[in-house]
């Protein structure tokens, strides 16, 4: 049996772990829908680092203070990345849900020390030759399609058809996939099924295939290197072997779409329903900045981030902590720290936030500027080509998916009048 949390009767954590009896599951139906409160009360009953229970109730610590958060991810030698440093995995089941982000993979995401600069460098540095105009100019150009598709019937359901399908087609056209075509596409169906796998999708085949896929376009680039992040990542002096470039593609595609097909859809969210929006929502380019930079504060796409393992006994937050011991990074409950923020903190210029995270593994230079990139341009097309779009459903009808990582919506249905170009 289990409760409203997900847990079986009996689960819990073993004897002796960091979690004591009053850890809190983070999981569950209330956690999904305001998971704002439920950091608030953890606050109020833990303080800055709490016990929590992962799926299946596994113990970990949520970091919730904005001080602790960036200490943790300023400290990576003494909170490091590879998740095999874990004393935990006796206690996880193979088919434990939360296993695809956190078992390790020979990926940028879980080196360490002068490996993660090498490996980190050479992303950033093939990130940098991106041209923002062109890159724009690209979104454009996807986001125009995608309308096309949806604008004479008057009604979308935008989480699918705009959403996510954009910043994944942006990003694997900038690691060099072709514009367009059965390969494409393929791909960025399988790259959906594996990172958001509907009922009936098959996310391991699927994630075999996206494996297979970049395997062959790294091998093709390094025959007839182009213009794109592949051919800079196969180029650089580091000298990456094809395997560490096939893993570091994956993640970089991976890392780059779901935050950024959030960010753009809970962007969206709150320009259809609030009101302080409303009356420039078609016009106005600094509402959309406002906007997009209000939801990294209140809304942020990657709310929780696992994590950071304990190299050694420590304290944190006025919590013991032991070697091996589970972090996972608050982001959203440390934006809204009300001992850094008491007055409030959201303007336009102000972003001081940990959306992006801190330190050496925080979202690499420039990801953030191209997402957006990606998000901004997204956003106006769509209001420019739909000036009378509104939500097709109450606002308190929208449900936000379940899942510790990433806050956004189940749906995003629609409605304006029909356009035909
Ligand atoms: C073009 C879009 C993006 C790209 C290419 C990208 C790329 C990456 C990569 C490669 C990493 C791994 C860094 C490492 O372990 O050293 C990463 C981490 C991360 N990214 Fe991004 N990202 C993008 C958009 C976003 C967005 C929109 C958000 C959230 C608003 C975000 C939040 C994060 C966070 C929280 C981490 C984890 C950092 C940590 O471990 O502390 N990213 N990103």
């Amino acid at each position: 049996m289990t409760d409203p949390n997900g847990l079986a009767a009996g689960d819990g954590p073993p004897p002796g772990c960091p979690a004591h009896a009053d850890a809190v599951p983070l999981s569950g139906l209330e956690y999904q829908q305001t998971p704002s409160q439920l950091y608030r009360s953890l606050r109020r009953e833990h303080g800055t680092v709490a016990p929590i229970l992962l799926d299946g109730g596994i113990p970990a610590w949520l970091v919730l203070g904005y001080s602790e958060v960036s200490y943790v991810t300023g400290h990576d030698e003494l909170f490091a990345r590879d998740s095999r440093r874990w004393n935990q995995w006796d206690s996880i089941p193979a088919d434990w849900p939360l296993l695809p982000f956190v078992g390790y993979q020979p990926s940028v995401l879980f080196t360490e020390g002068a490996e993660h600069q090498r490996r980190a460098g050479v992303i950033s540095e093939a990130l940098e030759a991106v041209d923002q105009f062109e890159l724009a100019h690209m979104c454009r150009e996807i986001a125009e399609g995608l309308i096309d598709a949806f604008a004479g019937s008057g009604h979308a359901e935008l989480m699918a058809a705009y959403a996510h399908a954009l910043p994944m087609r942006a990003v694997v056209r900038l690691c060099g996939m072709p514009a367009d075509g059965v390969d494409t596409d393929d791909l960025v169906r399988d790259l959906r099924i594996s990172l958001d796998a509907a009922e009936g999708d098959d996310p391991v085949a699927a994630y075999l295939r996206v494996q297979d896929r970049i395997e062959r376009l790294v091998k093709d680039k390094r025959n007839s290197p182009g213009a794109d992040i592949t051919s800079r990542m196969l180029t650089h002096p580091a000298g990456l072997t094809d395997e560490e470039v096939v893993q570091d593609l994956i993640t970089v595609i991976a890392a780059a779409q779901q935050p950024t097909a959030n960010w753009i859809c809970n962007t969206l969210r709150l320009l259809l329903t609030d009101d302080r929006f409303a009356l420039n929502v078609s016009g106005g380019r600094l509402s959309v900045g406002q906007a997009l930079n209000e939801v990294l504060w209140l809304d942020t796409p990657t709310q929780n981030f696992v994590g950071r393992w304990a190299v050694r006994d420590t304290q944190l937050g006025g919590r013991h902590i032991k070697a091996g011991d589970c972090l996972v990074l608050g982001l959203a409950a440390a934006n809204t720290d009300p001992q850094i923020w008491p007055e409030g903190h959201i303007g336009p210029e102000n972003s001081a936030h940990l959306s992006f995270s801190n330190g050496e593994h925080r979202c690499p230079y420039p990801a953030p500027l191209l997402a957006d990139v990606i998000a901004r341009t997204a956003i106006e097309t769509l209001l420019e080509r739909l000036p009378d779009v509104v939500l097709a459903v109450e606002p308190d009808e929208l449900t936000w998916r379940p899942s510790i990582w990433m806050r956004g919506l189940t749906s995003l249905p629609v409605e304006f009048t029909p356009v035909v170009r």
